[in-house]
């Protein structure tokens, strides 16, 4: 198992909110370490759609292997404001469930040392 660690916030209660429900197609914008995707893949069995947008590759390497046993999930590193243009390279012009976005970043992003944020950790800061 790799490192990546994120905590999901909200989990059941923002998944509650979707009213997930088999065979209607689901927009996670924010993937992240795939908390929230994994509990809306349960709930979507055995024909509904997930499509997870995430721009992190740590986040999307992690999440996929987490994910791997779901055929109804599709993965796609780009940011979510090209949430139109990349559902329609998958032939999807409707999302007929729901959209989740969990803004931020994730634990992972904000402690890992190299990654430039941390405030605990000794090590250069990225500004940008
Ligand atoms: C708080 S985490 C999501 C955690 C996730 N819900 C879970 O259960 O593990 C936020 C994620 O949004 C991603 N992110 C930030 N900006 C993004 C963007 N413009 N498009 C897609 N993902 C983005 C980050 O890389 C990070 O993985």
């Amino acid at each position: 198992m790799d490192d990546f660690k994120h905590y999901t916030v909200m989990l059941n209660e923002a998944v509650d909110a979707l009213d997930c429900q088999d065979g209607k197609i689901y927009v996670d914008c924010t993937l992240g370490g795939g908390g929230h995707s994994e509990l809306i893949l349960k709930r979507i069995q055995p024909n509904g759609r997930l499509i997870a947008f995430d721009i992190d590759d740590e986040a999307i390497a992690h999440s996929k292997e987490r994910l791997k046993g779901y055929k109804n999930l599709t993965i796609i590193k780009s940011s979510y404001t090209n949430i139109k243009s990349e559902l329609s390279k998958l032939g999807i012009e409707k999302i007929t469930g729901g959209v989740i976005l969990d803004l931020g970043a994730s634990y992972h992003q904000l402690t890992k040392q190299e990654r430039g944020f941390s405030f605990s950790k000794d090590a250069p800061l990225d500004m940008r």
